[in-house]
C-alpha cells in the first residue's frame, strides 16, 4: 500500500478548474482515500438496490457504502431498512449470503439474534452469563441515517444532515434513473455480476463519460462488428451537468434525427424489437418517454453517473456500481434491468447483450480495466505520480444551452466536460467539512461558455 506523500492531503487544490490539470496522487494516496470514505461515501446518498430485489418481508440484499457493509432488508412492516452488517457484540458480520430471504439475522460468532428492523431479539446466556444485565434496546444493529426510494431505486445515506434524496439527485440525477424507469415496469434480472479491477474507483467512474477512447481501446470489439464507430456519434455529443457532481455524457441525437426515429418506431412494440441496436433508440421514441425524460433528455443516448459511483448504461438496461476497495482496487457490480412485460425471447436477448458487453465476461470492460489499472499504477511512481493528468478537451470551446423546459445541455463533439465536472465536484465534496458546508459552497450547474 503506498504511503501518503506528506503534502498530498493538505494541498490547496488537486484539480485546477481553470487549466484542467488533475493531480494523479488522488488515484493512489491512502489518506485521500480515507477522506473519500468519510467525506464522500459516508455523506452521499448511495444506491442500494432496486425494490424488485427485496419483494417480501425478510427479503434482503447485501451492499456497501464505501467500506461499510450493509444489509438492505424489507422488515415485517414492509419498510425498507438499511442496517450495518456488524454485530453489536464483537463486530462480526451477521449476514453472509449476498441475497435471500430470512426471518432474522443470527450472528455466527456467539449467537446474538437480530430482527429484520435491526432490533436485538435474543442473546445466548442472557440470564446465566450476563445476569440479566444487558440493555438489549441499545444494542440493535446500527441503521443508515436515512433511507429513501426514487421510482423503485433504493438509496441510503449515513449522514442525517443529507438533503432529501430527490433534492440530492436534482434533475440530472433523476433523469439518469428515469432513463431506466421510463421503459415501463422493470425488475432486476436475478444474479448481480461482480468482479474486481486493480484500479482506483474514480478512473472507472470518469471513463463512463469518455467517448474519446472507444475507437482505440475497443478497436478489436469494433472489428468484430458488435458495435460501430457510427453508433458513438463522436461528432454529436450531449453533456448535462447537475449539482453535487451528477452528470450525463455521451452521444445525443438532434431534434431532426429524433423526429425521424419517432416516425420509424411509431406504434411498434419497442421492447420486442428484433434489432438490439434499434432497441436503444426505439424505447426513447414513445410519447411517454418524451413526457418522462423531457424534450432534451429524450435525445440523450449518453451515460448518466449518479455521484459518486452509480453508472447507468446506454439504453438504460444496466447499472453498475464502482465500489472502492482501497485506493488501488475497485469492485464492479452489474445490475441488469428487464421490463416485466418482455417476451421470453426479448428478455433472453437483452441479457445476452448485457453480458456480452460488460461484466467479467464482457467484451468492453476487459479492455477498459487494463487501461484503468495502468493509469492507477502510474499514480504511485515517484516521478510519474507528479505529472498531472490532462483533462482539457473542449475547455472554453462550448456553451451550455438552457432549454425552456429547464433542461440545460452542451451539444458538441467528443469532449471532457463531464470529467472536469466530476473532479471539480469531487474536490468540493473533499473540501467541505459537513453537508451544511457542501450545500453552501458547491458549484451551481454551469451556464454560458464552459
Ligand atoms: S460477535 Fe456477534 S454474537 Fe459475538
Ligand atoms: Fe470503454
Amino acid at each position: 500500500m503506498p504511503v501518503s506523500a506528506p503534502d498530498v492531503i493538505a494541498r490547496e487544490s488537486w484539480f485546477d478548474v481553470d487549466t484542467g490539470q488533475l493531480d494523479r496522487r488522488i488515484f493512489s494516496d491512502q489518506q485521500i482515500y480515507q477522506e473519500e470514505l468519510k467525506k464522500i461515501f459516508a455523506r452521499a446518498w448511495n444506491f442500494m438496490c432496486h425494490e424488485s430485489q427485496i419483494p417480501d418481508p425478510g427479503s434482503f440484499f447485501l451492499n456497501r457504502i464505501g467500506e461499510d457493509h450493509v444489509i438492505v432488508v424489507r422488515d415485517r412492516k414492509n419498510q425498507v431498512q438499511v442496517l450495518l452488517n456488524s454485530c453489536a457484540h464483537r463486530g462480526n458480520t451477521v449476514c453472509r449470503a449476498e441475497q435471500g430471504k430470512t426471518r432474522s439475522f443470527f450472528c455466527s460468532y456467539h449467537g446474538w439474534n437480530y430482527d429484520l428492523d435491526g432490533k436485538l431479539l435474543a442473546i445466548p446466556g442472557e440470564k446465566d452469563f450476563y445476569r440479566n444485565d444487558v440493555d438489549k434496546e441499545a444494542l440493535g444493529l446500527t441503521k443508515a441515517a436515512q433511507v429513501s426510494s426514487y421510482k423503485g431505486f433504493v438509496f441510503a445515506t449515513l449522514d442525517a444532515a443529507a438533503p432529501p434524496l430527490e433534492e440530492y439527485l436534482g434533475w440530472v440525477g433523476r433523469l439518469g434513473i428515469d432513463s431506466i424507469a421510463a421503459r415501463g415496469e422493470i425488475e432486476v434480472v436475478d444474479g448481480i455480476q461482480k468482479n474486481r479491477v486493480r484500479c482506483n474507483w474514480k478512473l472507472a467512474v470518469d471513463n463512463l463519460f469518455d467517448w474519446y477512447h472507444p475507437k482505440v481501446t475497443h478497436g478489436s470489439a469494433i472489428r468484430t462488428g458488435v458495435m460501430s464507430e457510427a453508433d458513438m456519434y463522436p461528432m454529436n455529443q450531449m453533456v448535462m451537468l447537475g449539482e453535487y457532481g451528477h452528470a450525463i455524457g455521451g452521444p445525443g441525437v438532434s431534434e431532426e434525427k429524433q423526429a425521424q426515429l419517432e416516425e420509424k418506431f411509431h406504434g411498434k412494440n419497442q421492447s420486442d424489437s428484433a434489432d438490439r441496436r434499434d432497441y436503444h433508440n426505439a424505447w426513447k421514441t414513445s410519447h411517454k418517454a418524451r413526457e418522462i425524460l423531457g424534450p432534451v433528455g429524450v435525445r440523450s443516448r449518453g451515460h448518466p453517473n449518479i455521484f459518486p459511483n452509480l453508472w447507468i448504461t446506454l439504453g438504460g438496461t444496466q447499472a453498475c456500481l464502482r465500489i472502492p476497495c482501497g485506493p488501488l482496487e475497485t469492485e464492479l457490480w452489474w445490475f441488469t434491468f428487464a421490463e416485466k412485460s418482455m417476451s421470453p425471447a426479448a428478455r433472453r436477448d437483452l441479457i445476452q447483450a448485457a453480458t456480452h458487453f460488460f461484466g467479467p465476461a464482457g467484451l468492453l470492460e476487459q479492455d477498459d480495466g487494463e487501461n484503468w489499472s495502468h493509469s492507477t499504477r502510474a499514480s504511485i511512481g515517484t516521478v510519474t505520480g507528479n505529472r498531472p493528468v490532462q483533462l482539457t478537451m473542449g475547455q472554453g470551446h462550448d456553451e451550455v444551452k438552457l432549454d425552456p423546459s429547464g433542461q440545460s445541455s452542451i451539444e458538441t463533439v467528443v469532449n471532457e466536460h463531464a470529467q472536469r465536472w466530476t473532479y471539480r465536484s469531487w474536490q468540493e465534496w473533499m473540501k467541505a467539512d459537513s453537508w451544511e458546508a457542501l450545500i453552501e459552497n458547491h458549484s451551481p450547474a454551469p451556464s454560458g461558455v464552459i
